[in-house]
């Protein structure tokens, strides 16, 4: 078998084209330009990457942003000022604190302070739960939530499949193993203490990996027919981006597959587009 691309360039491009003419349509309505708000605490140079994209396609769909860019000495106490203001300011739908945060800093009490309704990174505690609950209008975690769309693109009804997530992080692992489950998955989440990992990743027939090792996965730890879904992105010596399959021998095995680049990546982006439009909605009081 040689697995169908999953395109995520493309496809985001399309979710791109509907947020932008949502804008249009509510600014033609006399309604406020969406808004978004990114911190970006200390020069991570990867940070920056991430955070200059956001802000780029932002722009092109219309939004409002503004940058916050607090130096590497800012104090925890400087962070929950700022969330508290931009809480309470009109013009901001939504706010994104680039992570990770520096260890000295609670990461927890940092995401708790953002409005639930503000938090488009869909990762406070009750976002997280109403994801567990499967309650709609929920603004849900970036990263999952475009896997779910490029799942759909591939045709395949996700019900009774049994669905392999390697890694459980809380920005992409756990999540997408509460979105499987809601799409009724059967669900294994697989990490640093699994036994007997090739075992696990050759039963799935949806194979979600994000472990952020260079081509870690080869083949023949994939079942035939499979959809496989790469969320790392990694650097080899020589240079180029992989992902933690190795693309070659997976694509050979696996009825579906996402490149790295131009998979997961550019999906998790317009899921943040949709999630600020959401949240626009949410500020007006509006079911999101
Ligand atoms: N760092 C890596 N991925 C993400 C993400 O999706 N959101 C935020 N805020 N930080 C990240």
């Amino acid at each position: 078998m040689s697995a169908r691309i999953l395109d995520g360039k493309t496809i985001s491009a399309d979710l791109r084209a509907g947020v932008k003419a949502r804008v249009e349509a509510l600014l033609a309505g006399g309604g406020r330009r969406p808004g978004l708000a990114v911190v970006l605490l200390g020069r991570d140079p990867a940070s920056e990457v991430y955070v200059r994209n956001k802000r780029n396609a932002c722009a092109q769909v219309g939004f409002y942003s503004e940058l916050h860019g607090l130096s590497e000495a800012s104090s925890q106490g400087q962070l929950l000022a700022l969330i508290d203001a931009l809480n309470a300011d009109s013009r901001i739908d939504g706010i994104l604190i680039q992570l990770p945060l520096p260890d000295r800093i609670d990461t927890e009490a940092v995401i708790e302070r953002i409005l639930p309704t503000k938090d488009v990174d869909g990762f406070h505690p009750y976002n997280i739960g109403r994801l567990a609950l499967r309650t709609p209008s929920v603004l849900r975690p970036c990263t999952p939530k475009g896997i779910m769309t490029l799942l759909a693109h591939t045709g395949r009804a996700l019900e009774g499949l049994d669905a392999v997530v390697v890694g459980e992080s809380d920005i992409v692992g756990r999540p997408m193993a509460l979105e499987l489950l809601a799409a009724r998955c059967t669900i294994t989440v697989c990490h640093e203490y699994t036994r007997d990992l090739a075992e696990k990743t050759r039963s799935a027939d949806v194979l979600v990996t994000a472990v952020g090792r260079p081509r870690f996965i080869p083949g023949d730890w994939v079942k035939e027919g499979a959809l496989a879904i790469d969320v790392g992105i990694n650097r080899t010596t020589d240079g180029s981006l992989v992902g933690d399959l190795d693309f070659a021998s997976v694509s050979r095995r696996a009825a579906w597959i996402t490149p790295v680049p131009g998979g997961v990546g550019p999906m998790t982006i317009a899921s943040l587009l949709e999630n600020t439009l959401q949240a626009a909605r949410l500020q007006l009081g509006e079911p999101g």
